[in-house]
């Protein structure tokens, strides 16, 4: 049996005191949710420090967006691995699409953060997705086994005992258009193929998330599918009823 799990990401909103009152509300309303299902927050690095506490006595567990690729030293404005790991951090994002465009994170770049953080301890969520133009013209397969290819090929097996992906179609996120059940379901299946073909059965145990306009009124047929265990959920992951109203829609 994989993981349950629902992950918000909050990407580059709410304030420090916002975010404390964010985790307040998904805290008071995690009694809702089935206790098999992992909830993760990924808030912005400022607000790591006052929400890790909260979120623990919750039995939230917490991820950052981001690492840095280097351990230490003369690199303004990047936070570390052991920085962030040191907050009780448990998480880090890693290849969001976000990064690989607008801040041209590359498969080397991001080959580098997963050193740093499973060095210190935290479990990366490797995330692949293609464009539009790729999917339209066919090529998607070829992009996401590129995707895991360059950098889950170089982990070790014990490091991808502990790796969760999220397939996040680009044209998906933000848009309101979100991949059909089918869609997911095609690409997750895909993606444990390819990790079958180095890591063997330990295929089977890695989490996928999907994510991109997941929401309350679509989650429970994304949910449905065999390969898709759980999702990477961006802005209905910063209203609290939504976000755990997903975490409600896996099968019973
Ligand atoms: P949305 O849920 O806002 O589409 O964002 C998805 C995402 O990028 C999560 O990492």
């Amino acid at each position: 049996m994989r993981k349950k799990i629902v992950a918000g990401n909050w990407k580059m909103n709410t304030t420090p005191a916002e975010g404390v009152e964010l985790i307040k509300a998904v805290a008071d309303l995690k009694k809702d949710v089935c206790p098999e299902v992992e909830l993760i927050v990924a808030p912005p690095y400022t607000h790591l420090c006052c929400i890790t506490e909260i979120a623990a006595k919750a039995g939230i567990s917490v991820g950052s967006q981001n690492c840095a690729a280097e351990p230490a030293g003369a690199y303004t404005g990047e936070v570390s691995a052991k920085m962030i790991s040191s907050l009780g951090v448990k998480y880090v994002i890693l290849g969001h699409s976000e990064r690989r465009e607008y801040y041209g994170e590359t498969s080397e770049t991001l080959n580098a953060k997963l050193i740093q953080a499973y060095a210190n301890g935290l479990t990366p969520i490797y995330c692949v997705g293609e464009k539009l133009d790729e999917r339209e013209s066919g090529k998607y397969f070829d992009v996401i086994r590129k995707q895991i290819e360059e950098v889950v090929f170089n982990l070790s097996s014990d490091q991808v005992s502990s790796l969760i992906i999220a397939y996040e179609p680009v044209w998906a996120i933000g848009t309101g258009k979100t991949a059909t059940s089918d869609q997911a379901q095609e690409i997750h299946e895909f993606i444990r193929s390819v990790l079958n073909e180095k890591f063997g059965d330990l295929s089977q145990q890695v989490p996928i998330l999907y994510g991109g306009s997941c929401n309350p009124s679509n989650a429970e047929e994304i949910f449905s599918k065999k390969d898709v265990d759980g999702g990477l959920i961006g802005g209905a992951a910063l209203k609290a009823p939504d976000f755990i109203s997903i975490a409600q829609k896996f099968p019973k």
